[in-house]
């Protein structure tokens, strides 16, 4: 008899994006998430527009019914917005789906009431998978500081621990966005709390090879389109034409631990410095004397990815 497959309960954070959207492929596509639920905040674009772009992608795959969105913070704690159109479009999806007609609706609520009830609820049951700004988490903390003793896992998109940033010379976007709220996540206890940072997600480049493995199919037509101005702007920037999966590792790290390389490691947030405001800051000579707060991906199967992510999307 074949073994059932032990889904693994997910709450997924996003600010839909292109790569969020392609996560949230990843993760349905898989067949190994059982998605409690798909959580909104501001960050690539409005709280708004993630949101409808995430009710897109659930409707794309016909996954609406089944899958509560439930919107979060439309502002970072304290800093102003600071949306990405420049890499992901107006639309927040590089143009693709532009003119579906949205019907999933997003449910009544908070996402970060709603991380807390659904977690309390599974006590060391759901893994949340973080790919935007960390404002819903902590803003979920503050509310409710036991979360941390009762959540599987944490895992974020976030972070650059051996290189430069994509935002400031030192800063990722995610962070940069809302670095008091990294800073409450980092410092909140978490006792499994893995970063996902530009270090591995950099190494994960998707391609127009990987995309003609999809075929002329809906996902391989969808994942062109919406990928398309970004390589573009990639190959203009960089001399390369590839779009980096940064949300969809993440989602893969939480399917598939055996795919990254990590070091516990003590890292804190720069919250007040003129030039290195949402530096990730990670302690790796222990100079600073402090517990190790979290596992830091240091190395990444960029093989083993791609198996599994053009896998799931070709199921
Ligand atoms: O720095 C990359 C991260 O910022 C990704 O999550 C991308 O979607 C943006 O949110
Ligand atoms: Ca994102």
């Amino acid at each position: 008899m074949e073994s059932a497959v032990i889904k693994k309960k997910v709450i997924l954070d996003v600010d839909t994006g292109i790569d969020d959207a392609l996560g949230v492929i990843l993760a349905i596509k898989s067949g190994q998430c059982e998605l409690i639920g798909i959580t909104t905040v501001n960050g690539n674009v409005s709280l708004g527009k993630a949101t409808e772009n995430t009710c897109k992608i659930l409707d794309f795959l016909q996954a609406g019914a089944t899958i509560p969105v439930i919107c979060g913070a439309s502002r970072p704690l304290l800093r102003p917005l600071f949306f990405e159109h420049r890499i992901h479009g107006e639309d927040g999806l590089g143009g693709a789906l532009r003119d579906a007609k949205v019907l999933t609706q997003p449910r009544d609520g908070f996402a970060p009431d709603f991380i807390c009830e659904q977690v309390l609820a599974r006590p060391g049951e759901v893994t949340l998978v973080m790919t935007g700004p960390l404002t819903n988490l902590a803003l979920a903390v503050k509310k409710c500081p036991e979360l941390v003793k009762h959540v599987k896992e944490v895992i974020f998109m976030g972070g650059v621990v051996n290189g430069h940033g994509n935002v400031t010379p030192v800063a990722e976007y995610n962070m940069y966005v809302d670095p008091e709220a990294a800073k409450v996540v980092f410092h909140a206890g978490f006792p499994q709390l893995t970063l996902v940072g530009l270090d591995v997600t950099r190494r994960v480049l998707l391609t127009e090879e990987h995309i003609d493995e999809l075929g002329d199919t809906p996902i391989g037509r969808y994942v062109r389109q919406s990928t398309s101005d970004y390589m573009d702007r990639s190959l203009e920037r960089n001399g390369v034409r590839a779009c980096a999966m940064h949300d969809p590792l993440a989602v893969a790290v939480a399917l598939d631990r055996s795919l990254v390389k990590t070091q516990r490691l003590y890292v804190d947030m720069e919250t007040r410095s003129e030039l290195c405001d949402g530096q990730t800051v990670c302690d790796f000579q222990n100079r600073l004397k402090k517990e190790p707060n979290m596992n830091v991906c240091l190395d990444v199967d960029t093989e083993a990815f791609f198996t599994l992510f053009l896998g799931a999307l070709k199921a």
